[in-house]
């Protein structure tokens, strides 16, 4: 556990057993470094040396002894930042202070301290280390319950201070405050109910995790199962889920502002708690992975913590069905018929795209019993979204240009990034059907996988601020982003949280 601090200080005035020093390509220990050489005359020599030249990768500890224990300070570089746009310096700062990280995790340290260089572009001092306090805490993330060795070792647990002697207290008080809060529902829910098993991580049991949230974060939870989905005539969420021995539910998280004039705003989460693909069975290596699934849902089940504890003026409604789409002699087949909650059919032409059919059923839902402003859904929908984008960008689709930009705003800010695609009438023809309204895939002629399915969304939706998150590339196992680390990334869940606020009255 990684908890984070704010202090007025400066690295002379405040001890710590590690200290993150950031330096720049070029840097000299001079000004506000120059207390490096009072512990270290040799410094700049010993760094360079060992090849430390502030290049972004670059990281050296240099330890002395102080009172009977040990202190390091760990050099991070942080390359040249001249030329480069604010977001992409504070992006690069995440996986510089994501390295520290695991630099004092290595060290066991418990204390450590940092001051955050300051960029030209002044004055976002607080938003700054929110974005990099959120990163270092996903830095800590690590899945091992199912380690016997590792489960009852002692995590480590350390404290990280931003020393500040600028920062207005009570703005950069609340930064350090959210970015806790927001780090640490990222790790203890999205990425840990992502990570859990499916044997595990099963409808029922997600419903209950969703309850005893509701209960810590004060929220109201709802949840109901086949039966009474089919008497509201949610024929999508019970095609897919009357496969499987595990019971479905739909569950329903939501968080009231009790500010009247307060945006309403209904998130959707994809919760299929392992995807087979049904009758249309996939190959085995294709459905490895497949418990990362319900990674929509279980971004909505953090981002409903944090805004249950941030309290914002927004009302949010989480909508999350979770079923476990499996074959057997019970299974929905391919060209079965099926009616949605808004009464439009749809002609299963395969049970692997089972993803839209329970998430068109909670968009309806959403509309017909909230009404609200706007609505998001979140989904691992495609494979084809992966090769169009790969890991670093989620899919946007949306029927909304303020929306695009708001979220695409958001998401270079936080680092939790989306690019859009289309959505023209053009598409829509991809899905028809001969036999009913629309199709679950389009035709072959069509390609253009993630869009087809925003397109099949898109006929469940009467908002006219929609948007779509296609996260099946960006959920889990992205390489190379040190702070993402391995297994689930939580994405969706930065990029939402700023949006929402963005939204409080
Ligand atoms: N869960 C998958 C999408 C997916 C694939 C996520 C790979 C992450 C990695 C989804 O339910 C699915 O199977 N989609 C099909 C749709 C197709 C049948 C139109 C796909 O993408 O192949
Ligand atoms: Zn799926
Ligand atoms: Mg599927």
């Amino acid at each position: 556990m990684l908890s984070l601090k704010l202090v007025q200080g400066t690295y002379n005035s405040y001890q710590s057993d590690g200290y993150f020093i950031f330096l720049p390509e070029g840097f000299s220990f001079t000004g506000e470094y120059e207390f490096v050489t009072k512990e270290f005359p040799h410094a700049q020599g010993l760094l360079k040396q060992h090849g430390f030249t502030g290049k972004k990768a670059d990281s050296y500890t240099l330890s002395t002894e102080k009172n009977g224990s040990f202190v390091h300070y760990i050099f991070l570089g942080l390359g040249d930042e001249s030329n480069a746009s604010y977001d992409s310096i504070v992006e690069s700062r995440r996986r510089s202070i994501a390295r520290g990280i695991q630099i004092a995790k290595k060290l066991k340290l418990s204390e450590i301290s940092t001051v955050i260089p300051a960029v030209a572009e002044g004055g976002q001092y607080a938003s700054m280390i929110e974005q990099l306090g959120v990163a270092a805490i996903m830095m800590t993330y690590e899945f091992e319950t199912f380690k016997s060795s590792k489960k009852d070792a002692k995590p480590w647990s350390a404290t990280l201070t931003f020393l500040s002697e600028s920062c207005e207290e009570s703005e950069c008080q609340s930064s350090v405050e959210r970015a806790s809060i927001v780090g640490h529902a990222m790790n203890s829910t999205t990425r840990y109910f992502a990570d859990l098993p499916p044997n595990i991580a099963t409808p029922t049991y997600l419903s209950k995790k969703a309850e005893e949230l509701a209960k810590k974060y004060d929220l109201s939870f709802k949840s109901f199962g086949r039966e009474k989905a089919e008497s509201l005539g949610m024929g999508g969420f019970c095609s897919v889920d009357i496969g499987s021995d595990q019971d479905g539910k739909f569950v329903i998280l939501e968080y009231k502002s009790g500010k009247s004039d307060a945006p309403t705003i209904a998130l959707c989460g994809k919760g299929v708690t392992f995807d087979t693909g049904g009758i249309s069975l996939k190959p085995s290596n294709y459905m490895t992975g497949m418990k990362y699934d319900m990674s929509g849902a279980a971004a909505v089940l953090g981002i409903m913590s944090i805004i249950g504890q941030l309290k914002p003026a927004v009302n949010l409604i989480g909508l999350m069905p979770f079923v476990e789409n499996m074959p057997s002699g019970k299974a929905s087949r391919q060209d079965d018929i099926i009616t949605h909650l808004n009464g439009k059919t749809t002609e299963i032409k395969n049970t692997d795209a089972e993803g839209r059919l329970i998430l068109s059923d909670a968009l309806a839902y959403a509309e017909e019993f909230y009404k609200p402003d706007t609505v998001i859904d979140i989904a691992t929908l495609t494979g084809a979204c992966v090769v169009a984008l790969g890991h670093f960008y989620t899919g946007l689709i949306s029927n909304n240009d303020e929306l695009i930009a708001s979220l695409r705003k958001s998401g270079q800010k936080t680092g939790d990034r989306v690019w859009p695609l289309p959505l023209d009438d053009d598409y829509r023809a991809g899905i028809k059907s001969e036999v009913a309204d629309i199709a679950n895939i389009a035709l072959s002629s069509y390609s253009g996988g993630t869009i087809e399915a925003a397109v099949y969304l898109q006929n469940f939706v009467t908002s006219s601020s929609w948007a779509h998150l296609d996260i099946a590339g960006t959920a889990h196992d992205v390489p190379a982003i040190n702070y993402v680390g391995k297994g689930s990334t939580g994405a969706s869940v930065r990029l939402l949280v700023d949006y929402i606020l963005s939204k409080s009255r």
